[in-house]
């Protein structure tokens, strides 16, 4: 079962970012499983490797595309991307330090969706029509 599927009403207007996102989807679906299936805590540690490279790509990617269309808000887009990189790091420490894994992987599932949600169908929308007609 997954926590959220992608459907067209999350399309940002780009396919490059449309299908980053849905990678982004298809880890927290993975967490969300892992978590109801009782294997979370061995979930956990793939997901801070995958998690942290798909925020240096695919940040970067988004950056520079709307910095090549010279996006009004690209610092508030940027300020997101950074806290989000700085969240899962914490998340890291945490796990690392040995922090109850159930409670981690949990309260990250939270997290996530809580973020995706907000980013994606809040900011990321708003550069829609930068994309258009391409
Ligand atoms: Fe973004």
């Amino acid at each position: 079962m997954s926590l959220i599927e992608w459907d067209s009403s999350f399309s940002v207007g780009s396919e490059r970012m449309d299908a980053d996102h849905q990678r982004l989807l298809t880890l927290l679906n993975r967490l969300y499983d892992a978590w109801h299936g009782g294997e979370g805590v061995d979930e956990l540690g793939w997901l801070f490797d995958e998690l942290l490279a798909y925020a240096d790509t695919h940040f970067a990617a988004e950056e520079m595309a709307l910095k090549s269309r010279n996006y009004q808000r690209l610092e508030k887009q940027q300020t997101d991307h950074i806290r989000l990189k700085a969240s899962v790091i914490d998340f890291r420490n945490r796990y690392l330090s040995g922090d109850t894994p159930t409670v981690l992987t949990e309260e990250m599932t939270q997290f996530l969706k809580d973020w995706l949600l907000q980013h994606i169908l809040g900011e990321d929308m708003l550069y829609k029509d930068s994309f258009k007609g391409e």
